[in-house]
């Protein structure tokens, strides 16, 4: 037996030495101490065919190679338990004398905002304030106290979302129901721009969008005519599309101006002479304007005999299209990073 005892020390501790990892380390253990079927249980059964001298004799031997297998397999563990310690640090050494990497760049202003801002700038140097106004507008501000009954055609013009339940509540189709909401507030003198988003019930393509946005202008002074319209606009134009712009007024009928114009501006892709952009025109539409009716001043609380003023209105879609050269409306609303992260 005492060498049956030598014979299984040797083979555990030779078998210790290819140990890789605790899952085979834990399987030798039970494989050789297991306190039911261990190697040296089994072994020890045999103690009772052997006289009770031999008995302690090789108790004591078989204690003493116990004691050495437990030993060895201690320090294979805290062998094992280093090296995993010497892997886990280099997984998360750092190296601190490391360039810096260039630093990402966590996101960037919409199209429509960089043009907006830029727009709210160059007005805010020219005196104009900056004013808000609801999304969800009552039918009131957004037709009739512009200067549209509600059996008037115009209202077939700008085709918009009613809100189930609230006949009198409309998504805005454009921007123009801030000018007596301002009025109303400010009164006479105003200068002011609106800029936003509007909602019209479109049937979508590459040039039509259920939402977009305007900026809306007005002016009212005592001494403002048509002329000082002209020179705004045209400042604002010779801004966004150059020095050498330059703009066209044609007649256009808006119930809340009068005379109402259309303005275009000259196309900054072919400088006029006519171009795909342009439809060989040379010219761009671009905003819609014209003196404020006396009917809309009225609405305001404003005394059309004192007062008068101008209005404007800029699709900023359209002209954050133009700026960019972009040919489908749809993706300025789309959310993809793809389209975006150009800017
Ligand atoms: N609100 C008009 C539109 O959406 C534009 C406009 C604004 C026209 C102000 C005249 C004056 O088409």
């Amino acid at each position: 037996m005492k060498e049956k005892l030598e014979q299984l020390k040797t083979e555990a501790l030779l078998a210790l030495k290819s140990v890789k990892d605790k899952m085979q380390l834990e399987e030798l253990e039970l494989k050789m101490l297991g306190r039911k079927s261990g190697q040296l249980t089994e072994l020890l059964k045999g103690l009772k065919d052997v006289s009770e001298d031999a008995r302690k004799q090789i108790g004591q031997i078989a204690n003493e190679v116990k004691k050495e297998m437990e030993k060895a397999l201690q320090s294979k563990k805290n062998e094992l338990a280093q090296a995993e310690m010497a892997g886990l640090l280099e997984k998360e050494y750092i190296d601190v004398t490391q360039p810096v990497l260039p630093a990402k760049t966590f996101g960037h202003l919409h199209p429509n905002t960089i043009i907006q801002k830029d727009l709210e700038e160059f007005f805010t140097s020219m005196g104009f304030m900056v004013l808000d106004g609801p999304e969800l507008e009552s039918e009131y501000y957004n037709f009739t106290s512009l200067n549209i009954p509600a059996d008037h055609p115009a209202r077939d013009m700008q085709d918009t979302f009613y809100i189930k339940g609230h006949s009198d509540w409309v998504m805005r189709t454009h921007t123009s129901p801030v000018q007596v909401r301002s009025m109303q507030k400010y009164g006479a003198p105003l200068r002011a721009i609106i800029p936003g988003k509007c909602f019209r019930n479109e049937a979508t393509d590459v040039r039509h969008e259920h939402t977009f946005y305007q900026l809306e202008g007005l002016v009212i002074d005592k001494d403002v005519n048509f002329s000082h319209m002209k020179g705004v606009l045209e400042a604002v134009f010779q801004h966004i599309f150059g020095p050498e712009t330059k703009i066209r007024l044609r007649p256009k009928f808006y119930p809340f101006v009068e005379p109402g114009v259309n303005g275009e501006v000259t196309c900054f892709l072919c400088k006029g002479i006519g171009c795909r952009l342009c439809k060989q025109t040379g010219w761009l539409e671009v905003f819609g304007a014209g003196m404020i009716h006396p009917n809309v001043l009225a609405e305001g609380g404003i005394d059309a005999s004192k007062y008068q003023g101008f209005a404007f209105g800029f699709g900023l879609t359209r002209l954050v299209m133009l700026k960019y050269g972009i040919e489908d409306i749809r993706l300025l609303e789309s959310g993809s990073l793809k389209f975006l992260e150009q800017f």
